[in-house]
């Protein structure tokens, strides 16, 4: 029965362990989520609507949803949609995918829910990971997603790094607009923002959450209460 155990439940969560913490140090950054930070995730918006709309949609993701994060109508229109775009319409793409596919091999991926299907932190790593490579056709290469088809979109902000072959660590060898701590927040703020897109009603649920555990401890002293108030009685009764 021991051992049974030991196969069927020890040694597989061993495994599922060593697995998430290998993980963790390929990426080796965790990005600064904070589902609470309005500033944060409004510069956010911004940035992945002027910076990555281009050439990927975010189907699922109605303008009119940033009002979650603080924005009203009229900032929305008059800051974040191009011509002819309605606040009710969803985050869709300028490019068209036939046009996409001849230009880079491959259809740039909606990035409604990128964050759930790669995780937040391989995102930022992602997002400050090019690099210059001379071998690929766009010039860039990517430290965690090898031989990536998109280009470095944010050179400019970031500059360019080459990836030291010894040390396997990227250098910057060209500075951008941003310093690298700069840059860094920049992508902490997109990051925020792709988390956001991927599930916005988290911080709504989590709000609720509290509010049900503290009704359940007030259910808890309540229920307590008439239960000393039942039992009293019941002993009387006995006397
Ligand atoms: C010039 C077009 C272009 C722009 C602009 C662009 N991307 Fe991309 N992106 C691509 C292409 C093409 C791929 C597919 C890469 C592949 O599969 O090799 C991609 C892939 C990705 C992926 C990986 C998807 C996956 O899981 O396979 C992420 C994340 C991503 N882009 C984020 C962004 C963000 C964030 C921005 C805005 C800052 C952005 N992209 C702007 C072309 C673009």
């Amino acid at each position: 029965m021991k051992k049974l155990f030991l196969v069927l439940i020890v040694l597989p969560s061993i495994l599922i362990v060593q697995m998430a913490v290998a993980n963790e140090v390929k990426i080796g950054v965790t990005a600064p989520i904070d589902a609470s930070d309005h500033a944060s995730l409004q510069r956010g918006a911004k940035a992945f609507i002027n910076n990555c709309l281009n050439c990927h949609s975010a189907n699922y993701m109605r303008y009119n949803r940033l009002q979650d994060i603080g924005l009203t109508a009229k900032q929305i229109k008059d800051n974040l949609l191009f011509a002819g775009e309605k606040v009710g319409d969803t985050m869709t793409v300028a490019m068209n995918p036939k046009d996409a596919k001849k230009w880079f091999g491959v259809v740039p991926p909606d990035l409604s829910v990128e964050v759930r299907a790669r995780g937040a932190d391989w995102v930022y790593a992602y997002m400050r990971g090019f690099y210059r490579d001379e071998t690929t056709p766009t010039g860039w290469n990517n430290i965690v997603f090898d031989k990536v088809a998109m280009p470095h979109v944010l050179y400019e902000l970031q500059g360019e790094q080459i990836l030291n072959h010894e040390t396997h660590k990227l250098e910057l060898v060209k500075p951008g607009k941003l310093s690298p701590s700069e840059y860094n927040a920049y992508i902490g703020d997109l990051t925020n923002y792709m988390a956001f897109m991927a599930e916005p009603g988290k911080q709504q649920r989590q709000q609720l959450g509290w509010w049900v555990l503290l009704f359940l401890g007030v259910m808890l002293v309540l229920a307590r209460k008439l239960k000393a108030e039942y039992w009293k009685d019941i002993k009387k009764g006995n006397d």
